[in-house]
């Protein structure tokens, strides 16, 4: 019994066929497209573009995003590839299965978790802030936060007892999932409109107020004037990754979050009404657009404020900041990206939560996770079981965990995922090189090694700490599967190669 069995192609391709009886075929490459921008525009966008730009690169974060951009490319080209090839729900876990075993596709399933179950409890603390920001932080400190935070309001310590809107909107978004996939995908096309059109009318209006000033120099000179903390202290950027060249590279870090998504179309393939033809539209489809708006946006909103303004004002508050200081008059503005805000967390946790339990579906049809993962809902054809295990799980994390634990796991997950993607097209090419492939990636394996290499210099430059987070998650990871999944695994009864 090998750890490197793969699942063929054609029993791959042959339960596609099965999903008639399963996962119901609902969305369309527009449905696909809008869950790909649902996913993908989100607190990268609203809280890191600010972040990138104020500590590291200045008005130069708009190449930060080109560059950030490109990295997702070479990975999407691949996905899309095996997403057209391969219209099976596992998305990452399903490709890494079918070109490098069992083994190397537990623990790419094991990631995933990182970036989907842990980014939608991630996000869903960040929705909580948001909503407590929009009612004038009239929510009490307790019903808001972790046990592991606390603060000093008017002299008393308050401590966070339980964070009660993100378990409320993992709740609200965890019906709807059970209740359909075309219904959520209708939510998620209706908010999706409303965040896009909202992002244009940002940059729409504040294109005139674009101060040129602020775009020069682009790039931040290694003798730039320090910014103001905001404790009142100095922020130097006379550092290598604080200016320069080395800043822009930084912050392409920082806002490669902003794209994570994409690939969460690809693990709704089984639901796709015409896979081999949509999957790629929906993959590269909603990366374009998003990548256009991005550079839009970016451009925009650091030639409406002096990037240094974003050291001081706090990352949160960037953009309604921005309009309120620089942009007299459109106020109103500010509330509606707010709102804009609330609604893009939103589709984030949908799309994130959506993706978690088909990768899980999937995982449990293969028999490395229990069966209760994939039982259907009889009427909806939904995995409801899974969805209210994970809403358990995820809630657990949102309601009881601090934020800043999570954000760069998410992306470290992601982009181990991606690695291994870019890997699994060349080893295919190789294995199999006659499979109709109704999408090819252009040049390989110029592409994918492309994106292995920009990928992977993404992983080595995220903090160490959530380095060996990851290792540690990833070493449960294994116990599991020797204790577990590899004896119940379905290949134990059939062939394996
Ligand atoms: N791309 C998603 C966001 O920006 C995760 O929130």
């Amino acid at each position: 019994m090998s750890l490197f069995r793969t699942k063929s192609i054609e029993t791959l391709l042959a339960q596609a066929e099965e999903s008639d009886k399963g996962l119901k075929r609902s969305l369309n490459a527009g449905n696909l497209i809008a869950l790909g921008i649902g996913a993908i525009i989100g607190a990268g966008l609203f809280v890191r573009t600010a972040a990138a730009a104020g500590e590291h690169a200045g008005p130069a974060v708009t190449i930060s995003f080109i560059i950030a951009a490109i990295g997702c490319a070479f990975a999407g080209l691949c996905y899309a590839e095996f997403a057209s090839m391969i219209p099976i729900a596992g998305s990452a876990y399903t490709y890494a299965y079918a070109t490098m075993g069992e083994l190397v596709a537990w623990v790419i399933g094991w990631a995933l978790i990182l970036e989907y179950a842990l980014g939608a409890a991630t996000v869903a603390i960040s929705w909580s802030e948001y909503l407590n920001k929009l009612v004038g932080n009239t929510i009490p400190y307790e019903w808001c936060h972790s046990p592991f935070e606390s603060k000093v309001i008017d002299g008393i310590v308050h401590s966070g007892i339980m964070n009660i809107p993100a378990l409320f909107i993992l709740f609200l978004l965890s019906i709807l999932l059970i209740k359909g996939t075309q219904e959520s995908a209708k939510v998620n096309m209706v908010i999706v409109i409303i965040k896009v059109a909202i992002v244009l009318v940002f940059i729409a209006i504040g294109w005139s107020f674009i101060n040129p000033a602020n775009h020069t120099p682009f790039f931040i000179p290694a003798d730039a004037l320090p910014a103001k903390n905001p404790d009142g202290s100095e922020y130097t950027y006379t550092d290598f990754f604080r200016h320069g060249w080395g800043g822009v590279l930084t912050g392409a870090g920082i806002v490669f979050f902003a794209f994570i998504g994409f690939d969460a179309v690809s693990t709704t393939a089984q639901e796709a009404k015409n896979p081999k033809k949509d999957m790629p539209i929906g993959i590269l489809g909603s990366l374009v657009i998003c990548t256009i708006l991005y550079i839009l946006f970016s451009y925009v909103l650091t030639g409406v404020a002096p990037y240094t303004d974003f050291v001081s004002t706090g990352k949160e508050a960037s953009v309604a900041y921005a309009i309120h200081t620089y942009m007299t008059g459109y106020e109103w503005l500010a509330k509606l990206v707010s709102f804009a805000i609330l609604l893009g967390f939103s589709s984030v946790i949908l799309v994130m939560l959506m993706g978690q339990s088909r990768v899980f579906y999937t995982m449990s049809t293969d028999g490395l996770l229990p069966k209760i993962f994939s039982d259907l809902h009889p009427k909806f054809r939904t995995p409801y079981k899974s969805n209210i295990v994970l809403f358990v799980f995820v809630g657990l994390f949102a309601a009881f965990i601090p934020v800043n634990v999570a954000g760069d796991l998410t992306s470290i997950g992601t982009l181990f995922a991606f690695v291994l993607v870019c890997l699994g097209i060349i080893i295919l090419r190789k294995k199999d090189p006659n499979l109709n492939r109704p999408f090819k990636v252009p040049l390989v394996p110029l592409v994918p090694i492309l994106g292995i290499l920009v990928c992977t210099a993404m992983i080595i430059s995220l903090p160490e700490e959530t380095l060996v987070s990851a290792l540690i998650w990833m070493v449960l990871g294994l116990v599991i599967y020797f204790s577990f999944s590899k004896r119940n695994s379905r290949l134990n009864n059939n062939n394996s190669h």
